[in-house]
């Protein structure tokens, strides 16, 4: 797959006020690929969905509601445009320069605190790689379990243009299970795997042994303080 995905519209940032909020717009394309993103503070605020041929609002919940002015869709399709131009010009400046290659980094969690037997979901957060495009693999006991995951669009990491996903599996934790999730990526040797298991420690039980080791320590530094103090003292 030939991919020259470059910050081409150069990410325009603007500086709203020099000290608080930083508001983001960042135009991205390469022959197969398309982004066109307003954001604020480094998070997404809106995208244009070239599918749905319209702008979409990436908004938490919490955020009163609002949106951009109409034809902010066409804008973003018209800079697309001058944006493949522009690579096209840059590619051939350049000489055909090599695409950079970063290798992902990825994290397995639960969407939830685990509990056995009770409904929840594995989340494995794949950041920090280009060019945008991973597969993802999922193991349930060593079972390929691919076919029950799944995989959210691409987003951009707005401070270095490298990308970021999740894939999530429903699932409900049983004793002694084991769950894997594996990338694979242009810049990997090899799969990268993350194995996350059921774990049945007995709640508290860790919790006190911590505070234990913790108490002891504390008690042993006052103790040996308190010996050189008076020590140091005899000195005098
Ligand atoms: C697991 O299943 C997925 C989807 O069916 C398939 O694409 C993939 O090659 C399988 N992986 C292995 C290691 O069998």
């Amino acid at each position: 797959m030939k991919l020259c995905l470059i910050l081409a519209c150069a990410a325009l940032l603007y500086t709203v006020s020099a000290v608080k909020h930083r508001d983001l717009g960042l135009g991205l394309c390469s022959d197969s690929e398309r982004e066109r993103i307003y954001g604020l503070d480094g998070e997404e605020v809106w995208h244009a969905d070239f599918s749905l041929e319209k702008g979409v609002m990436t908004l938490p919940q919490f955020v009163d509601p609002y949106s951009y002015a109409e034809g902010t869709y066409e804008q973003a399709v018209a800079d697309i445009e001058t944006c493949r131009n522009n690579l096209g010009l840059s590619i051939k400046g350049y000489n055909n320069p090599p695409i950079p290659k970063v290798a992902p980094q990825s994290s397995v969690y639960t969407k939830s605190s685990a509990q056995l037997g009770s409904k929840n979901t594995l989340i494995c957060h794949i950041t920090g790689f280009y060019p945008p495009h991973v597969e993802v693999f999922w193991t349930r006991n060593n079972v390929n379990v691919t076919d029950e995951a799944s995989l959210s669009r691409y987003y951009i990491n707005t401070e270095d243009g490298t990308f970021k996903l999740v894939s999530t599996l429903s699932f409900t934790p049983e004793e002694g299970d084991i769950y894997s999730c594996s990338v694979q990526h242009t810049a990997l040797d090899r799969a990268l795997t993350k194995t996350w298991e059921v774990d049945v420690e007995l709640p508290g039980v860790g919790g006190s042994v911590f505070c234990g080791v913790g108490l002891a320590g504390g008690l042993l530094g006052v103790a040996v303080g308190t010996f050189f103090l008076i020590k140091g003292n005899n000195c005098n």
